[in-house]
């Protein structure tokens, strides 16, 4: 059975990715140093698998840790990469503290997938190294532009890191650059558990249907777009979820070599008024909103060319809007109401 090392395996699309490597029939080793994560997430994960799973608590960014679990599992064949931050305000704040996790965890993770040679990872990348693209509807082939962010740079100088390694020929890698991952495992038992504020729209959208906001802000309403707002790519976490298992299997079979980017999204563009009228529809609810002002830094509109997750991994998104914001929606119901 193929061991694949999880990394960040208790954090949202980390949790939902568990669940479908061992469907899969895989040994996920799952690592975590529960600072985004609480440990509860694995009793959950353990829930719906039926099976106790196998998980380490530890730090990325101590290189010895992070040697410990290869000694530990000699057979690993592959690593899914998710640990990170990723709050981008946060990371505006405190720019250090993003540079030196994400930084310094892939930089770890790598020099130990040297040491005991292990030849295939799949990173988390995302659309945001795409920046405002000249064709909304982008594909990989689409210039890399600085980031608006510390937290869009470490994605960005995390792809290069990978990029230069590679290059080596020690190891071979698929930059997987999300889209607006979104919704929930259909049991309501993991889905996007939120400390605090949103940072993400439809989070945004449920907490105001179940009463925690009073209403939901649309920010820009003059954007060259259908309706004024912002156009974005949702894809389901479990469609996201299911590409991991394709990218790692791909790179396992030796069918990548070097470094390769993929585009992961739905394919198609919504805007933030089609997503609240779409939630309205699929739930019979109502969502009070008003138009603010243009957020500095948004990009008016991207979604994915997702030919290439098409044709190099034979992957397909499953899931339908409807299908993502239903489980968003219960996933928020299940949730303790304060
Ligand atoms: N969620 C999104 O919208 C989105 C979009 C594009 C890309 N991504 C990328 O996908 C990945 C996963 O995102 P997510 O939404 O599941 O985030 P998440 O915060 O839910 O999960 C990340 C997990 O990594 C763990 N972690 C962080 N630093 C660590 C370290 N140094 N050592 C060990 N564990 C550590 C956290 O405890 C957490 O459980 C991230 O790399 C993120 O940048 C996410």
């Amino acid at each position: 059975m193929n061991q694949i090392l999880v990394t960040g395996g208790l954090g949202y699309i980390g949790s939902h990715t568990i669940i479908e490597l061992l469907a899969a029939g895989y040994e996920p080793i799952v690592i975590d140093n529960l600072s985004e994560s609480p440990i509860e997430v694995k009793d959950r994960i353990e829930k719906i698998a039926g099976r106790e799973i196998t998980f380490r608590q530890v730090e990325l960014c101590n290189r010895a840790a992070v040697d410990a679990v290869f000694e530990e599992f000699p057979t690993i064949s592959g690593v899914i990469h998710f640990a990170a931050f990723l709050l981008v305000n946060e990371s505006v704040d405190k720019p250090l503290k993003y540079y030196h996790n994400n930084l310094l965890s892939t930089v770890n993770l790598l020099q130990s997938m040297e040491a005991y040679g292990i030849r295939n990872i799949v990173f988390s990348s995302s659309c945001t190294v795409y920046g405002t693209p000249e064709n909304p509807h982008v594909d990989e082939n689409a210039p890399v532009q600085p980031a608006e962010s510390p937290y869009g740079n470490t994605k960005k100088m995390g792809e290069e890191i990978l990029r230069d390694q590679a290059a080596t020929g020690v190891v071979d890698v698929l930059s997987l650059r999300y889209f607006n991952p979104i919704g929930a495992h259909p049991s309501s038992i993991i889905g996007e558990f939120q400390d605090g504020e949103p940072h993400h729209l439809v989070p945004y959208i449920t907490e105001t249907a179940i009463g925690k906001r009073k209403e939901l802000k649309v920010f820009g309403s003059d954007y060259d777009t259908r309706d004024g707002s912002c156009i974005r790519d949702y894809i389901h976490v479990i469609d996201i979820a299911k590409a991991h298992i394709l990218a790692v299997q791909h790179l396992i079979d030796g069918k990548t070599k070097g470094y390769d980017t993929i585009n992961l999204g739905s394919g198609n563009g919504s805007t933030v008024l089609e997503m609240i009228h779409a939630f309205e529809r699929a739930t019979g609810l109502t969502i009070p909103y008003s138009l603010a002002p243009r957020r500095a830094g948004d990009v008016p509109a991207v979604y994915a060319n997702i030919g290439k997750a098409q044709r190099v991994l034979n992957w397909t998104p499953e899931k339908s809007l409807e299908d993502m914001l239903r489980d968003a929606w219960n996933f928020e119901q299940s949730l303790p109401q304060e």
